[in-house]
């Protein structure tokens, strides 16, 4: 067999005037964590649709387990999983037997049943749980119990559309921990997310903005694209001190970051006593002012800032 698992040629959906997706070209190999990133109404749902076989494409051709999803959309969907954004449970039904239902529709046979509904609660560490209402559960046991019955049918390949919007930080940790897991039993992984931290757990990620892909490598290469150091600090005027670096001599570019300032600079060492005499100057206080490494959010945000500058 093709040793992608994924791929897509010109991939294109258009909804009337807006193209959702523009010209995508990818290719995932089995065994991957494929995270897909980007901002609020970036193209990460339609692409999944189209990839789960749901959506046909406007344009272009896609491939998901060397099947077409057009002409074979049934024999992809045998072998997916797919975790929508937004997963119905049946709030009513307990855990059990929401993943009774979900085995009766993937045809699960009865004597695989118990055996796979066991593995499974233990797997997403909810067997203690298992009788409790799914109304009843928080955020995060909600998703891992989709995930739950996403999996029932022993699926290669996952599709995760936003699995751990709205979950808390530390149940977010736990599910990328199952999805860890599942890596590791040699799942294909494809997740889409809007935090910048969940791209570090990738073995590549694509960060996708306006339907097309503005980068799709390793989180470690994407990081080391970004120009020049990094230094952080805290201002107690944040605007006033982004106004005061940012002309400077030196200075690539500004980021604010809730209250702190990311300011690249071209070298560290040669930069840091001007930003801290022009700062002083201003009658601005500042607190930690150091060196950091770039993380995937200032990448991110580099990148994307300089494909709109560009335009
Ligand atoms: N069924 C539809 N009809 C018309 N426009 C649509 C439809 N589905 C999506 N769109 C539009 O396509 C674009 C991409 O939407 P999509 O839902 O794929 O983005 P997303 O990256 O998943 O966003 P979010 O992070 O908000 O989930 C948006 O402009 C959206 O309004
Ligand atoms: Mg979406």
């Amino acid at each position: 067999m093709n040793e992608y698992v994924i791929e897509t040629d010109n991939l294109t959906k258009r909804f009337k005037q807006v193209t959702a997706v523009d010209g995508l070209d990818l290719r995932i190999r089995r065994g991957e964590i494929f995270g897909l990133l980007g901002p609020d109404g970036a193209g990460k749902t339609t692409t999944i649709r189209v990839l789960c076989a749901i959506m046909e494409p406007t344009e272009g051709s896609v491939r998901v387990a060397g099947f077409d999803t057009v002409r074979e959309s049934e024999e992809i969907k045998k072998r997916i999983g797919y975790m929508p954004q937004q997963f119905s449970l049946y709030g009513d039904l307990t855990v059990l037997e929401n993943l009774i239902f979900f085995a009766d529709i993937f045809g699960v046979e009865r004597g695989e049943r118990e055996k796979r509904i066991a593995r499974l609660l233990e797997f997403a560490r909810m067997t203690k749980f298992k009788k409790r209402r799914a109304a009843h559960l928080s955020g995060g046991m909600q998703k891992k119990l989709a995930l739950a019955c996403t999996l029932i049918h022993q699926p290669q390949i996952l599709f995760l559309d936003e699995p751990t919007t709205g979950v808390d930080p530390v149940s977010r940790r736990e599910f990328w921990d199952i999805l860890t897991e599942l890596h590791l039993q040699g799942v294909t992984l494809f997740v889409s997310t809007p935090y910048m931290d969940e791209a570090e757990r990738c073995s590549r990620v694509g960060l996708m903005f306006e339907g097309g892909l503005i980068i799709c490598d390793a989180p470690e290469r994407i990081k080391s694209l970004v120009e020049g150091d990094l230094l952080e600090l805290r201002p107690d005027r944040l605007r006033e001190a982004a106004r005061a670096i940012g002309g400077l001599p030196g200075v690539l570019e500004v980021q604010t970051y809730g209250d702190l300032l990311h300011v690249f600079v071209d070298d560290a060492q040669r930069r840091i006593q001007t930003i801290q005499e022009v700062l002083s100057e201003a009658g601005i206080s500042v607190r930690g002012l150091r060196q950091t490494r770039p993380r995937m959010e200032e990448a991110f945000i580099s990148l994307i800032r300089k494909r709109i500058e560009g335009r």
